[in-house]
């Protein structure tokens, strides 16, 4: 089954974008491509990028565009973003999402299909409260909803579960601010374009998910239905 548009999805820290945007990609075969995780990734390895990232990734800022423009570009010209890819917290600026159409027309691809997460705040907080990373595989645990078997350990390779270091409640409250101030401008955009839907992303992930396919038939972006 192919996927027939590039999806974006849209959300709050702790919407469950990542979680989503993991199953659907693995699902279709396609890349998942986070710039939270690429920068984390910059992060860890101390590249000068990273050095620059880290800082405003800890203060619970946007990284500059100029930066998530720059390592987007190059990863969605490899290979295996060819056919399609789903984006998971990103565009999240308005010079972001511009400068994506003009990738994406050059590129050949059809409008990508937008979707926003809409969660309750208190549920944001809970969930990210709970969240926990494998250290090695990056696989996403939550201490309330989807505990490990060992607790503080992956199930599939046995990494140290920590925590992200921007999910300290006091970090939190400026990452959900600034996507109020600088992504929710994204959502009119994309409705003034057509390009958007949206799901009640508070039900369980199953559920979620389920709701996720059912949007993607009905915009023309499963490959099944459409
Ligand atoms: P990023 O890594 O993108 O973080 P985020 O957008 O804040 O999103 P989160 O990863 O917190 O949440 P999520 O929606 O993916 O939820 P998840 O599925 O993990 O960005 C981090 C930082 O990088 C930014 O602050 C910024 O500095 C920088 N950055 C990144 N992209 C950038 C860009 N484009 N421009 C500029 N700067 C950028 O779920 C959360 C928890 O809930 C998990 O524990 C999960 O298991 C659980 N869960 C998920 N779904 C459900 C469900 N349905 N029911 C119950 N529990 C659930």
């Amino acid at each position: 089954m192919a996927l027939k548009r590039p999806i974006i999805f849209v959300g709050p820290p702790g919407a469950g974008k990542g979680t989503q945007a993991r199953r659907l990609a693995e699902f279709y075969g396609v890349p998942h491509l986070s710039t939270g995780e690429m920068l984390r990734d910059h992060v860890a390895r101390g590249t000068e990028l990273g050095q620059r990232a880290k800082p405003l990734m800890e203060r619970g800022e946007l990284v500059p565009d100029d930066i998530v423009l720059g390592i987007v570009e190059e990863r969605i010209a490899r290979a295996d973003c060819a056919s399609s890819f789903v984006f998971d917290g990103f565009p999240r600026t308005m010079p972001q999402a511009q400068t994506l159409d003009e990738i994406l027309k050059r590129r050949n691809f059809r409008s990508p299909l937008v979707v926003n997460f809409k969660v309750d705040h208190d549920t944001l907080v809970y969930r990210i409260a709970g969240r926990r990373t494998c250290s090695i595989g990056g696989e996403v645990y939550n201490v309330h909803e989807r505990p490990p078997k060992v607790e503080g350990r992956c199930d599939k390779d046995g990494g140290e579960l920590i925590q992200r270091s921007d999910d300290r409640a006091e970090v939190v409250r400026d990452r959900l601010a600034a996507f109020d101030r600088q992504t929710m401008p994204l959502v009119d955009y994309y409705r003034s374009t057509g390009d958007l839907a949206e799901v009640d992303g508070s039900a369980d992930v199953e559920e979620v998910s389920k709701r996720l396919s059912e949007i993607l038939a009905r915009h023309g972006a499963d490959g099944n239905r459409a």
